[in-house]
């Protein structure tokens, strides 16, 4: 039995759906979730720079004592997870993995689309990873660089996000795309409005819960898993707002959070140092 935490990251609020899932599967073990709400959105930013975000924040929750880390954020899983890989002495999860395999599952005619963030759409590790399990599966990209900041602004629900998912929606129509991946952790957050864009017919891949089924795995394979019958805790850091992020967290995770602790980026850059 190993009682030390989980450690989850994401830019902001998108990883979320990551612990959501995770509480699901896991809800005996112990959370810490990192939301780097100063420097979001990540999409935006040049991989190195992203790569460089990534290692801070996953060193940070390392010295904080955490038993694996869980890269909840496709653009920090593109850009650096083999670097965390390699730099963190605990295992670490990504999120492209399980949805690209999920993807060539789903797929009757082979063409899938992508919806993420420039920044993953940039790295091309989807085709890579799809391409890995089928080469002759085709990857119809469409980078949406509204979408993150659409979520976590005032009115995530509202028109100008669903104008934004028709518009994004529609390159993937045209090619004929009977599956999509949604290649952010953010876009599960507004799973209704993209399944009304989409219809029946198309199938949408989201990684949380397969992540959360690979976490459970490697805890298991590795015999660090916490004892079950208990009921785990979260604890919550941003570097952003914290008032901000607990109303926000509440909103979407749909559990009450008590309190959400600041961290300085000057924090961040010394785990990384
Ligand atoms: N949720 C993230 C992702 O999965 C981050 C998006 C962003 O910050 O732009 O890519």
């Amino acid at each position: 039995m190993d009682t030390r935490p989980i450690g989850v990251f994401d830019s902001g609020m998108g990883g979320l759906t990551v612990l959501h899932e995770c509480l699901v599967t896991l809800p005996q073990e112990d959370y810490v979730y990192l939301g780097d709400g100063a420097r979001l959105p990540y999409g935006p930013r040049p991989l190195d720079e992203i790569r460089r975000f990534a290692a801070e924040i996953a060193g940070y929750l390392e010295s904080l004592g955490v038993k694996l880390v869980v890269a909840a954020c496709n653009s920090a899983t593109a850009a650096a997870l083999p670097d965390l890989q390699r730099r963190l002495s605990v295992p670490v999860v990504g999120v492209l993995a399980p949805e690209a395999h999920a993807a060539v599952l789903a797929t009757r005619n082979r063409r899938i689309g992508l919806l993420a963030t420039e920044a993953t759409v940039a790295s091309g590790r989807y085709a890579e990873l799809v391409h890995a399990l089928d080469a002759g599966a085709e990857v119809v990209p469409v980078a949406c660089p509204r979408l993150v900041p659409l979520i976590e602004g005032d009115d995530p629900f509202g028109e100008e996000t669903a104008e934004a998912v028709r518009e994004y929606a529609a390159p993937l129509r045209e090619a004929g795309v009977d599956t999509v991946i949604l290649g952010c952790t953010h876009y599960p957050l507004i799973r209704p409005v993209l399944q009304r864009v989409f219809g029946r017919g198309v199938t949408l891949v989201f990684s949380a819960e397969e992540t959360a089924r690979e976490v459970a795995e490697l805890l298991e394979r590795r015999g660090i898993g916490n004892g079950e019958g208990r009921e785990g805790g979260c604890r919550f850091l941003t570097t952003g707002d914290t008032a901000l992020f607990r109303e926000m967290g509440r909103r979407f995770l749909q559990l009450p959070i008590a309190s959400v602790e600041r961290v300085e980026l000057a924090a961040l850059e010394a785990a990384a140092a």
